[in-house]
C-alpha cells in the first residue's frame, strides 16, 4: 500500500505517496533527479550515492520511507548560484571523469572524506568504482580540492583559444555538465506515457521451447503487451555493428523457438512499470525440452551437438561444428623462421570469459513521431548500423527511423552489439507507445555479447636476442578445415 512521506531534497520540500519497497534511487529518478545512477542496484560501486543528514549512503539499497522528514542532497545541491562547490571544480580542472556515469556518486563519496594520502584515499573509495579512468585522476581531483594537498600532476591546461590547442591539454566539452550532474544518458528522459519492456530468459543452456502459457502475465493490470517467438517476424541477423556486407554469422532472431544460452531471451513483457513487467514475466508459464549442452569451444567443434540447426543459419560457416567464422592469415617463411629460431615455445592458453562492466547498462527508450517515424533513443556506440539493422527487421525506408545516442556511460566495445534496440523497437511498433528497456546488471553478465572464453595455441620461434622470428597461432589439433 502507497504511504505518504515528506522529506527535503537539496532544501526543496516534497511530499510524495510511495510504496514502501521502494528504493532512495527510484524514488530520486522519479523525481527527476537523473544524476544518481543505477549501476548494480546492489550497493556495491557507489554510483547511486547521495548524501542523507549530510552522510553518504547508496541509495540503490536505501528505503525511500526511511528520508521521511529527513534531509537528502544529491549533486544537483552542490553548486550555489552557478558557482561550482570546490570538490566540483577540482574534479573539472583535473578531468577527473572519462564518460562521467560514476562522477556523481565519486563526488559526493569524495567530498565527505577526510584530509589523506593519495593510497589511503584510494582504499577510503574503495565503494565507488571507475571503469574509465584507472583512478589516477580521480585521487588527483580530490587532492586538489584540498589546498594542502596539491601535487600538480596531470592538472588540465583550460585552453579558451582554440587556435592554441595544439600541444596542450584541453578540457572534454561536456565536463561541466558531468561535474553538476547534468549530463543526460539515455535513461535521463522520460517521455510522457513510457511504458517498460522486460524479458523473461531461458534458465537452461539449450532447449526448444515446446509451449509458452502468458495467460496469467497478460491478465495483471497494467499490462499492455505480453509477446513470444510466435508473435515477431522471424528474419535471422547479426547483432554485431559492422558495415555492410556483414562478417558475422546471421545467427539471431527477435525471439525464437529454441533458446542457446542460459539467459537467452524467451517471452517480452511490456507494462506501466519496471515492477509490474518483473512480475507478469514471472507468471510465464514455459514448457521446454532440454537438449544437451555444450560449454568449451574445442568439444564444440566435434559436432557431436549443433547450436545453431535451423536451415536459416546454413550461412554460418561451418554450422555443423559450431564455428562461427574463420580466419587464415599467413606472412612470410614460417619453417624458415623455425629453423633459425634458438628457442621454440608451444603453449596452450585457456582465457576464461571477460565482460566489459560498463557502469550504464544498454538501456533503449524508442518512440514514434506523429510521421510514424520510429526514433531511437540507445547508450550505442554503433547509432547508424542499429538503423541499417532495425530497417531490415521491419522492413522500414532508413528514412523513417531515427538513432541518436545520448551521452554515453561506457562502452568498451560491448555497446556495438545491438542487443536492446531490436525488441525494444519491435515493442513500440506493436504498441504505439514509447517504451524503455533497461538491462539489469544480471543481464550484463549473462545475456550480453561479453568476451568468449578463449583456447589459443601458439607456436613461438625465438632467437636468444629475444627477436621473434616464427608463430603460428592455431586451435589445437589443428582442428579448422580450410
Ligand atoms: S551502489 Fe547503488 S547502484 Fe551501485
Ligand atoms: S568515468 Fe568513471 S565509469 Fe566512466
Amino acid at each position: 500500500m502507497q504511504q505518504s512521506l515528506t522529506f527535503q531534497i537539496n532544501n526543496q520540500k516534497f511530499t510524495v505517496t510511495c510504496h514502501p519497497g521502494t528504493s532512495l534511487l527510484t524514488l530520486l529518478r522519479q523525481l527527476g533527479l537523473f544524476s544518481v545512477h543505477r549501476v548494480c542496484d546492489s550497493g556495491d560501486c557507489g554510483a547511486c550515492t547521495v548524501w542523507v543528514n549530510d552522510t553518504p549512503i547508496h541509495s540503490c539499497i536505501y528505503p525511500a520511507m526511511r528520508i521521511a522528514n529527513q534531509s537528502v542532497t544529491t549533486i544537483e545541491g552542490l553548486s550555489a548560484n552557478g558557482k561550482l562547490a570546490p570538490i566540483q571544480q577540482a574534479f573539472l580542472q583535473g578531468q577527473g571523469f572519462q564518460c562521467g556515469f560514476c562522477t556523481p556518486g565519486m563526488i559526493m563519496s569524495a567530498a565527505k572524506l577526510p584530509v589523506a594520502s593519495s593510497e589511503e584515499l584510494r582504499l577510503m573509495l574503495k565503494g565507488n568504482l571507475c571503469r574509465c579512468t584507472g583512478y589516477q585522476a580521480i585521487i588527483e581531483s580530490i587532492n586538489q580540492s584540498r589546498p594542502q594537498m596539491h601535487t600538480d600532476t596531470h592538472r588540465c591546461d583550460i585552453v579558451a583559444d582554440s587556435s592554441v590547442t595544439i600541444g596542450k591539454n584541453i578540457p572534454k566539452q561536456d565536463g561541466t555538465a558531468i561535474v553538476t550532474g547534468k549530463a543526460s544518458y539515455t535513461a535521463d528522459f522520460v517521455p510522457p506515457g513510457l511504458l517498460h519492456l522486460k524479458v523473461l530468459r531461458s534458465p537452461h543452456p539449450h532447449a526448444y521451447i515446446r509451449k509458452i502459457n502468458t495467460a496469467a502475465a497478460k491478465a495483471l493490470s497494467s499490462v499492455v503487451a505480453v509477446f513470444t517467438h510466435a508473435d515477431v517476424p522471424r528474419i535471422p541477423y547479426t547483432t554485431a555493428g559492422h558495415a555492410e556486407p556483414v562478417p558475422d554469422p546471421l545467427d539471431h532472431y527477435l525471439l525464437d523457438h529454441k533458446v542457446r544460452f542460459v539467459g537467452d531471451r524467451v517471452a517480452v513483457v511490456v507494462a506501466e512499470s519496471v515492477a509490474i513487467a518483473e512480475q507478469a514475466c514471472d507468471l510465464i508459464e514455459v514448457d521446454y525440452e532440454i537438449l544437451p549442452h555444450l560449454i568449451d569451444p574445442i568439444s564444440a567443434m566435434n559436432g557431436d551437438i549443433v547450436i545453431h540447426d535451423e536451415p536459416e543459419s546454413s550461412q554460418i560457416p561451418d554450422r555443423d561444428r559450431n564455428i562461427a567464422g574463420q580466419i587464415f592469415l599467413e606472412s612470410g617463411d614460417v619453417e624458415q623462421g623455425f629453423a633459425e629460431a634458438d628457442l621454440i615455445l608451444e603453449n596452450t592458453y585457456n582465457l576464461p570469459a571477460v565482460q566489459h562492466v560498463h557502469l550504464e547498462p544498454h538501456t533503449t527508450i524508442t518512440w514514434l513521431e506523429t510521421d510514424g517515424t520510429l526514433v531511437v533513443r540507445s547508450s550505442t556506440q554503433v547509432p547508424f548500423h542499429c538503423q541499417r539493422l532495425l530497417s531490415q527487421i521491419f522492413n522500414l525506408p532508413l528514412d523513417k527511423i531515427r538513432v541518436y545516442k545520448a551521452q554515453i556511460g561506457g562502452g568498451f566495445g560491448n555497446k556495438q552489439e545491438i542487443l536492446s534496440e531490436d525488441i525494444c523497437a519491435f515493442a513500440t511498433l506493436l504498441t504505439g507507445k514509447p517504451v524503455q528497456w533497461e538491462f539489469t546488471r544480471k543481464e550484463e553478465f549473462t545475456a550480453t555479447n561479453s568476451r568468449h572464453a578463449m583456447t589459443i595455441r601458439i607456436k613461438s620461434g625465438v632467437k636468444k636476442d629475444g627477436t621473434f622470428v616464427a608463430k603460428v597461432v592455431v586451435y589445437p589439433k589443428s582442428t579448422l578445415r580450410v
